[in-house]
């Protein structure tokens, strides 16, 4: 009986953790499927710490060890999840996975040094999970430290080159352990030195603003070296939870990409972003000027209007307004107004970032159009309402071939009757380039903070 019940338990893991990932896939389902993923692991935990026995048929042992790691870690994560910012997050998940690539390489660390000489397969998963789990750990500590402005982008003369080398030296080093030509541990500890050194030079000449994409490619090497750890352990919840890591995070990578129309190539080596500022804000490159609207007049706009939708951004996340725009959404439907949200799939800086803001602030998600499907109704929309957002509405993306951004699939606001941009300046987004959306004649700016702009909003609206 016994015997089935570690088999039985990993089960329970894979498949909980295949249920959850695909409920995570619905805003709906998401937190159930979080749950319910998580109840999987923590099964295949325990199992492991208590019915786990090795060829000699001995248990684990080191309980206390082992269960001041699990009070540690989860303390640690329960309080870090609490407390971060929604704005935070890409950050928080690149700590985190980090903490996974470092788990994968000492992994292959523990078991290298049980056994510098296994036999060729076993040393093969070994070194993999290693340099794998290695890159990942140092390029997501990199990642992390440039999301929070701890480190700064830097141009490396030469970063390709010296890359290709370091890749070159692992590959060496790892032909002559696995070839046989050498059992000597140095090339072992000098791979891990190279790999580390390779995870932070790749990283580091990334623009800051491209590393949601570096996290997601991180995370999937990850995954992969999860992967390498469950085949050394011969542990199925480990090798299934590391390739759906693995291929999930492949997947969002290509998906982040293609939803900006840039290939991973332009991603990895081309700077894109960063802090560039555009000198001469409130003309246009031909020279147009922008006119301001005042909160009253966007009071009557709005409630006088048939069909509003409002186009959250990156700004709206800045200044956590999900909620006073949900107050904003709410005065609107009570005046007959009827009310959607236009997303866009990469508006904000994370997956999902503007579905999960207005989950959290109880936006029906019946409210959220997708973009093609917000596209189709702008022409029957009397008044869009830009919020925080810049690139993701920008023209250029359609008209300015030049345009880093050309090709990039933009919500077309401008089919819509009226256009109102709420944002605190004239200074570009993400891309750092100028919209000439903000120029044109149906479009009014309304500067300001987001979430005071739209508190004052939702005031000047119950007095109209
Ligand atoms: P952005 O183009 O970055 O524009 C955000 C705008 O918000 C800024 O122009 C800023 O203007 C305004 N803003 C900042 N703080 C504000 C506040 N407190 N109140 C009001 N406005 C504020 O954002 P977007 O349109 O959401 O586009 C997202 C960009 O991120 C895209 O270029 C996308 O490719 C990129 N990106 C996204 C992802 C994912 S997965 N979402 C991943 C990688 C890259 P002011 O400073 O003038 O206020």
């Amino acid at each position: 009986m016994e015997s089935i019940l570690l088999p039985l338990s990993y089960l329970i893991g894979s498949v909980t953790f295949i249920m959850g990932l695909k409920m995570l896939s619905h805003p709906d389902s998401a937190r159930k499927g979080n749950l319910v993923a998580a109840f999987g692991m923590t099964i295949a935990i325990f199992a492991t710490i208590f019915l786990y026995k090795n060829e000699a048929g001995a248990s684990l042992g080191n309980y206390p060890w082992i269960f001041c790691g699990l009070l540690i870690g989860t303390f640690v994560g329960t309080i870090a999840a609490k407390k971060v910012q929604m704005t935070a997050m890409p950050e928080m998940v690149s700590l985190f996975n980090g903490m996974g690539g470092a788990c994968a390489m000492l992994i292959s660390l523990i078991e290298y040094h049980h056994d510098p000489n296994p036999e060729t397969g076993k040393l093969v998963v070994i070194i993999l999970g290693m340099i794998i789990g290695t890159v990942s750990f140092a390029g997501s500590m990199v990642a992390w430290g440039k999301l929070n402005g701890r480190i700064n982008d830097h141009t490396i003369p030469g970063a390709q080159i010296i890359n290709f080398l370091l890749f070159g030296g692992l590959l060496f080093l790892a032909i002559m352990l696995i070839g046989g030509f050498s059992t000597s541990s140095a090339f072992f500890y000098g791979m891990l030195a190279l790999a580390a050194l390779y995870g932070i030079l790749f990283v580091m000449p990334i623009g800051g603003a491209d590393m949601p994409v570096v996290i997601s490619l991180l995370n999937s090497f990850t995954g992969c070296a999860a992967a390498f750890g469950g085949f050394l352990y011969n542990n199925p919840v480990m090798l299934t939870g590391g390739i759906l890591v693995g291929s999930a995070g492949t997947i969002l990578t290509i998906l982040m990409c293609n939803a900006m129309n840039r290939s991973l190539k332009n991603v990895l080596i081309g700077s894109f972003g960063g802090n560039k500022t555009i000198a001469g804000g409130g003309v246009s490159k031909e020279g147009g000027n922008y006119k301001e609207i005042s909160l009253s007049d966007t009071a009557v706009l709005m409630a006088y209007a048939q069909k509003v939708m409002i186009i959250p951004g990156y700004g709206l996340a800045v200044a956590q307004a999900q909620h006073a725009c949900h107050e904003l959404e709410k005065v609107l439907n009570e005046k007959g107004v009827e009310v959607s949200y236009g997303i866009h799939p990469v508006a904000g800086r994370m997956p999902g970032h503007m579905n999960v803001l207005l989950a959290e602030a109880d936006v029906p998600y019946e409210k959220l159009k997708e973009m093609e499907d917000a596209n189709d109704e702008m022409s029957t929309t009397n008044v869009v309402m830009i919020i925080g957002a810049n690139d993701v509405v920008n023209p250029a993306a359609k008209e300015d071939p030049a345009s880093p951004i050309y090709g990039m699939p933009i919500l077309e606001v401008e089919k819509a009757d009226h256009v109102i941009v709420n944002k605190r300046s004239m200074k570009p987004g993400y891309a750092g380039i100028e919209n000439d959306l903000f120029y044109k004649p149906k479009t009014s700016m309304l500067f300001g903070d987001a979430k005071k702009v739209l508190q004052d909003l939702v005031s000047e609206l119950k007095n109209v």
